[in-house]
């Protein structure tokens, strides 16, 4: 349980908070480099802030503030130029760095620009990584945009995946150091749905959580399963300080503002040994919806059984009124480091897990319960049998509503139709993920 102003001080994001100003200073992804294929501009909320990305003519991306400082026009109606956005009212034109760099009107008034010279609008730092853009949004210096290891592997096909969810940034973190969910939510559920009398698989038997440098690492036991499974030998990553790794694919859940967070998947497959050589050439991004066609909460597949348990949680969920259980330690260690990390950034010290260091920032490696499959592969037969990657070979398991391209390319990748299933279908009702 929490007071609510400790309760405030987790899930507020807004500008000047402790969070807020916290989490600014790591990268975090924000939207999908394919997306700029047919677009320029397009408004964004991160943080609790209207903003606008683009996509200059340069091929240079911004990422401003959307109201434009002349008169507050929408600059998400701007256009592009070799140099940044032209607002779409009087041609104010803005560099991706926020300095004004044209007034057309004002500067045949007064060729010595001298309004322009001291317009400018808020800019963020924006680069492109694995298919997607990240934004920065601390103070100066930046720090390295994490290379994590998995971005660089080979054979593989990766997707990016978008969803904006109505609730607090917080309670989808939680849910990255909450192994016991996996059985109820996943697993149980997942058969539960199709049919009222399906068997339960087999129960958590214990959880530890660990602390590391960019992050924790949780390991879980199930009744079926020894010591020596992976994942209680290696476990899952729990990473600093929204994101969660999992071997074969990342989440991230960045705020938009303090009701509402856009969750972030990079899914790598990696292809079995028949398909090698195997190179994507692109890294698709696409956005799947919360709701069917009726619009009931879609619960089939495994992101969006864990949006629905988010949401469900409310939009800002109320740690005043919980009852945690042994379950919930990894997550009580995590509010706590949050805590003191709020504390020790507040005397100066440097936030957990960030890269500042460029030589050290290459394929840096997270523990993963599935690094030798996933570097070498594995035989189509055997990869189907494998509980974390066997689901997605048969399946696009991870969320909701890939675009038919996007599975045409993916199952040419993976050499085989899926299965367009409602459910997301494992072998006895039992998925790692
Ligand atoms: S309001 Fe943007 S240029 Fe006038
Ligand atoms: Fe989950």
């Amino acid at each position: 349980m929490l007071s609510p102003e400790k309760n405030q001080t987790l899930t507020q994001v807004g500008s000047g908070t402790p969070m807020g100003e916290y989490l600014r200073r790591y990268w975090h992804p924000i939207a999908g480099v394919t997306e700029f294929d047919d677009k320029a501009v397009r408004p964004i909320r991160l943080f609790g802030e209207d903003l606008v990305l683009f996509k200059d003519l340069s091929g240079k991306y911004g990422l401003i503030q959307r109201r434009c400082p002349h008169r507050g026009a929408d600059l998400a109606f701007g256009y592009v130029e070799k140099e940044g956005l032209r607002c779409a009212y009087h041609g104010w034109e803005f560099a991706s760095g926020g300095q004004c760099v044209h007034q057309p009107y004002e500067e045949i008034v007064d060729p010595e620009a001298r309004l322009r010279k001291k317009t400018a609008v808020k800019a963020y730092e924006v680069r492109e990584k694995a298919g997607m853009l990240w934004a920065y949004m601390g103070p100066a210096p930046a720090p390295e945009l994490p290379d994590w290891d998995l971005f660089n592997y080979s054979n593989g096909f990766a997707q990016a995946v978008f969803a904006e969810l109505p609730c607090n940034w917080f309670q989808c973190q939680e849910n990255s150091i909450d192994p016991i969910h996996f059985e109820w939510t996943h697993n149980n559920w997942t058969a539960r749905q199709q049919d009222d009398n399906a068997e339960y698989v087999p129960t958590h038997l214990k959880t530890l959580y660990e602390e590391f440098e960019y992050g924790f690492v949780y390991k879980r036991l199930r009744a079926s399963e020894s010591e020596q499974n992976p994942m209680w030998t290696v476990g899952r990553v729990t990473l600093w300080p929204n994101a969660f790794y999992l071997g074969h694919h990342f989440e991230w859940r960045v705020p938009i503002d303090d009701e509402n967070t856009l969750s972030v998947l990079w899914v790598f497959s990696r292809v079995p040994k028949e398909q090698e050589p195997y190179v994507q050439d692109r890294i698709p991004s696409w956005y799947g919806p919360l709701h069917d066609e009726n619009g009931n909460w879609i619960t089939s597949h495994v992101a969006n059984q864990d949006f629905a348990a988010w949401v469900g949680q409310g939009p800002i969920a109320d740690r005043s009124k919980e009852t945690l259980g042994a379950s919930d330690r990894g997550i009580v260690m995590m509010r706590k480091r949050f805590f003191d990390e709020l504390d020790a950034v507040a005397g100066g010290a440097q936030p957990k897990g960030l890269i500042t260091d460029k030589a050290a920032n290459k394929n840096v490696r997270l523990p993963s319960a599935c690094r030798e499959e996933m570097l070498n592969g594995l035989p189509r037969a055997e990869q189907d049998k494998h509980p974390l990657l066997g689901p997605y070979l048969r399946d696009f398991i991870g969320q909701a509503g890939q675009p038919e391209e996007v599975r045409s390319s993916y199952e040419k990748a993976i050499g085989q139709k899926t299965q367009r299933a409602k459910f997301f279908v494992v072998h006895g009702a039992e998925t790692d993920d």
